[in-house]
């Protein structure tokens, strides 16, 4: 016979721990992003970071208008994916970063309610904190903090490009 409950609650659980970013040892992010999140900016393009990476750019339902328009808060939840590849077809994958936001006031002041992680291909995460996530937000702070030239310090498609730094 067909235990009922433990059919339903499976699936649930699975969806449910899917859904949660960062959480223990699960995956920082779904699997299957590339088809569950909405690619933002098409095709594979060179990254304005010059790293000299291809980039690939994911945001979730909750972030793909206030990321894609720049205009309108970021919900709690909100995740922002991006693939670094190392030629310009975006075929070898060398990274990822996330960003997810926050319920205010949770993290430190100065990384703006927002997570900053880097990972590997196989999403080991990259911990090095001479690096991240200070550079990261330094970065963003400069190109995209707010607009016209991002939004929340997201990078918003399309976005100027900053002022050269003095
Ligand atoms: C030298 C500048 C620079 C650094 C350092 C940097 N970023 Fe970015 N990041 C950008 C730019 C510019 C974009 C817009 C897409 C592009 O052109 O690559 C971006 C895009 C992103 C995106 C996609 C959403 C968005 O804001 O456009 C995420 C997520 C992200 N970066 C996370 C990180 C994390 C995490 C780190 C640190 C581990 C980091 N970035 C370091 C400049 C930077």
């Amino acid at each position: 016979m067909v235990d009922v409950r433990t059919s339903t609650l499976v699936p649930l659980l699975v969806a449910l721990v899917n859904a949660t970013p960062g959480c223990g040892s699960d995956p920082p992010f779904p699997s299957d992003y590339e088809t569950r999140y909405r690619e933002t900016r098409l095709p594979c393009q060179i990254s304005h970071d010059h790293e000299l990476r291809y980039v690939r750019v994911f945001a979730d339902d909750a972030a793909y208008q206030p990321y894609t328009t720049g205009v309108g808060a970021f919900p709690v939840g909100a995740t922002l994916l991006k693939a670094e590849y190392d030629d310009p077809a975006c075929s070898e994958l060398l990274s990822y970063v996330l960003m997810v936001k926050l319920e205010p006031g949770v993290g430190p002041a100065e990384e703006h309610d927002w997570t900053w992680q880097r990972f590997d291909p196989d999403l080991t995460e990259v911990h090095d904190p001479r690096f991240i996530p200070t550079t990261c937000i330094d970065c963003h702070d400069y190109h995209c903090a707010a607009p016209p030239l991002g939004n929340d310090y997201t990078c918003t498609p399309g976005a100027p490009e900053p002022m050269p730094r003095p």
